[in-house]
């Protein structure tokens, strides 16, 4: 079951926070599968939020989190692979509304925009909040298979 695996990434904008939010998770029942990055090294966002994708994809994780410098870049990048909805969030609406109308997997941060107690609550309303369904899923389904008007 990856129901309650994490996922978690970030590139060297956000490793501070992401260490932070990993205690975090695990404080709220969440087993994490870090990774990386891990320090100030510069790296490149893309590569993480590609592995977050790959782990949510392969079945390895049933959510991730992202966090770069202002959670834009690797939210863009995340959002290139099939499956998966990634949605940038700065406060507890929007951690609110991304699951219970969009059904996101993927919550994406920025680590030198948010603050960490803002973060800690997104992430635990991401966490605990179901996806609303109803009216939502055939909207999320178009979001799979997206055609030009
Ligand atoms: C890295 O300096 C920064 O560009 C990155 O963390 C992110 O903010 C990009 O969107």
């Amino acid at each position: 079951m990856t129901d309650r695996i994490l996922a978690m990434a970030s590139d060297h904008g956000g490793y501070e926070m992401k260490a932070l939010l990993k205690d975090e998770a695990v404080r709220l029942g969440w087993a994490v599968l870090d990774l990386g990055t891990d320090g100030p090294a510069s790296v490149d966002y893309p590569d993480y939020a590609a592995g977050v994708a790959a782990a949510i994809r392969e079945g390895r994780a049933g959510r991730g989190v992202l966090v770069c410098g202002s959670g834009i870049g690797i939210s863009i990048a995340a959002n290139r692979f099939p499956e998966i909805r990634a949605a940038l969030i700065h406060d507890s609406y929007g951690a609110r509304m991304c699951r219970l109308h969009n059904d996101a997997n993927v919550m994406c941060l920025g680590g030198r925009t948010t603050g960490i107690e803002i973060a800690k609550e997104c992430l635990t309303i991401f966490l605990d909040t179901a996806f609303e369904g109803g009216r939502h899923a055939n909207r999320v389904a178009k979001l799979a298979a997206p055609s030009c008007r």
